[in-house]
């Protein structure tokens, strides 16, 4: 198996980079770890239908083409982990290396990676089942690396505003395809260890924050997320349970 960004396609100008390398699997022009970017995304996707916009030539948009040789449908979520810390990784170290203190890096359930409370990248997983064994996944990575503005309801921020530094997409690509490639071997060679580095990194863990469950305001406090990729949440009168996320998700302006 070629390492995660052996080959990389820089296109200047694509819809999205997620559907270009579904377009490449169907036409088997990409296989397993062929990385996509673009300098400028036409209709870049964010998760649950939403627009991702990415500053042309100043952020990161690509997609990873993976072909696990055996990973059940059931274990979906634990490369969904796997991806969340490899990008947390990369963006820790971003703020490591210009003397921030990187423990304001966190992986927001299911998997944005925040700066304190604000977005800097955002990932979306997009599998093909074959059976009970997940075929095909394209994963697709959005870091803000050097936009400077954000719309104050995005409450998002960037590389370049957290460290000062103005760096070349290409080269925070470079160190990401490494990131992957390191978690992704992780995940078949010791899943527990992904799991529990996930939790690790878990932003709000064991505070209480507002929720929005089943359609109305509740408070709780993440606990972890299971294997299903729910989050195990404790509510105020110390029940437990695991909710995904057709029935929780995090409230506004937490
Ligand atoms: C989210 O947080 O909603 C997920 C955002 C994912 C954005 C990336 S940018 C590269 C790839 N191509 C897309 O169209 N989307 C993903």
């Amino acid at each position: 198996m070629a390492p995660i960004g052996s080959s990389i396609l820089e296109l200047a100008s694509v819809d999205s980079t997620n559907a270009y390398a579904a377009r490449g699997l169907n036409e088997g022009t990409l296989g397993h770890g062929d990385v996509v970017t673009s300098a400028e995304q036409t209709a870049g996707r964010g998760r649950r239908g939403t627009e991702w916009h990415t500053e042309p030539g100043l952020d990161l948009a690509c997609s990873v083409v993976l072909k696990p040789e055996k990973l059940d449908a059931g274990d979906q979520f634990l490369l969904a982990k796997a991806v969340a810390l490899a990008v947390h990784e990369v963006v820790a170290g971003y703020l490591a290396e210009a003397g921030k203190d990187p423990g304001r890096v966190h992986i927001k359930w299911p998997n944005d990676i925040l700066v304190d409370r604000a977005k800097i990248a955002g990932i979306l997983v997009e599998n093909e089942l074959r059976g009970a064994l997940v075929s095909t996944s394209i994963v697709g990575i959005g870091i803000n690396v050097g936009s400077t503005v954000f719309a104050d309801h995005l409450q998002a921020t960037s590389l370049r505003n957290e460290t000062g530094a103005s760096l070349a997409p290409a080269l925070v690509l470079r160190r990401l395809c490494g990131a992957l490639e390191q978690e992704w071997q992780r995940m078949f060679r010791d899943p527990g260890a992904v799991a529990s580095a996930y939790a690790e990194e878990l932003w709000a863990k064991g505070r209480f924050t507002g929720f929005i469950r089943d359609g109305a305001p509740w408070q709780g406090r993440a606990l972890d997320v299971d294997a299903h990729g729910r989050l195990v949440v404790e509510g105020a009168d110390g029940k437990v349970e695991a909710l995904g996320l057709e029935r929780l998700r995090y409230g506004p302006r937490n």
